[in-house]
């Protein structure tokens, strides 16, 4: 049983790494546009990305003073990663690490952010990552979670077609726990370029501080 499940989970690492082993970057390098937003209001600190992919995010924090430490189970993607940072001037102000975050364990009320973005796992698997990473958050800092929400399977563009690792923010609400003061839990819309036009990514948004 256990080697059944470390084999699947060895076998998704697998399958990110093929999806990011292609030249290009396979998502764009620009900021999320909920990051961009929802962090104007911030002092920069310390942050800590999870599943930060091709580190679009943290080296977008990082322009902006932020001391990052970026981490992914993708070597491939990390490997993209400090090429992006490198390229970017900002290779001193991110720490990247390849780790899965099923077993990572951030320090208790380090970072002044905690980031994760578009992090589907199975929901049994992401409740504990979450708690995780509500631990990290430093007194006075802030949790932000963007992700593909459920409604986007059938009303939205794009995004995982699995329903069993999709979530909504009353989800993520209720596996924060209540050390966290909820700012905002609800879905927002993305609207996206593609070949057919403009269409409209449905994502589930969470923004919580720590008091
Ligand atoms: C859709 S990408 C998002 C990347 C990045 N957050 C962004 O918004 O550009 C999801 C990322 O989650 C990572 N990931 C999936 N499962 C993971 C796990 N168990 N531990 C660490 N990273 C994981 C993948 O390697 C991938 O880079």
């Amino acid at each position: 049983m256990e080697r059944d499940k470390s084999d699947s989970e060895n076998a998704e690492r697998r399958e990110w790494n093929r999806r990011y082993a292609v030249k290009d970057f396979v998502w764009t390098v620009e900021a999320n546009r909920f990051l961009v937003a929802e962090t104007a209001d911030l002092r920069p600190g310390r942050a800590l990305d999870l599943a930060a992919g091709e580190a679009r995010n943290a080296v977008w924090l990082a322009e902006r003073g932020w001391a990052v430490r970026a981490i992914d189970f993708s070597d491939v993607a990390i490997e993209k990663a400090r090429r992006l940072a490198a390229a970017r001037n900002v290779a001193d102000k991110v720490a990247f690490e390849v780790a899965d975050l099923r077993s990572y364990e951030p320090e208790a009320g380090r970072f002044e952010l905690v980031l994760m973005m578009y992090l589907h796992l199975p929901w049994a698997d992401l409740v504990p990552v979450l708690a995780r990473a509500a631990r990290a958050v430093a007194p006075g800092g802030t949790f932000l979670l963007v992700a593909h929400d459920s409604a986007n399977l059938k009303r939205g563009h794009g995004g995982p077609q699995r329903p069993d690792v999709l979530y909504t923010a009353d989800l993520v609400v209720e596996a924060l726990g209540r050390e966290l003061a909820i700012e905002k839990a609800g879905t927002v819309e993305r609207p996206v370029e593609t070949d057919d036009g403009i269409r409209v990514a449905i994502d589930c948004l969470v923004r919580a501080r720590r008091p």
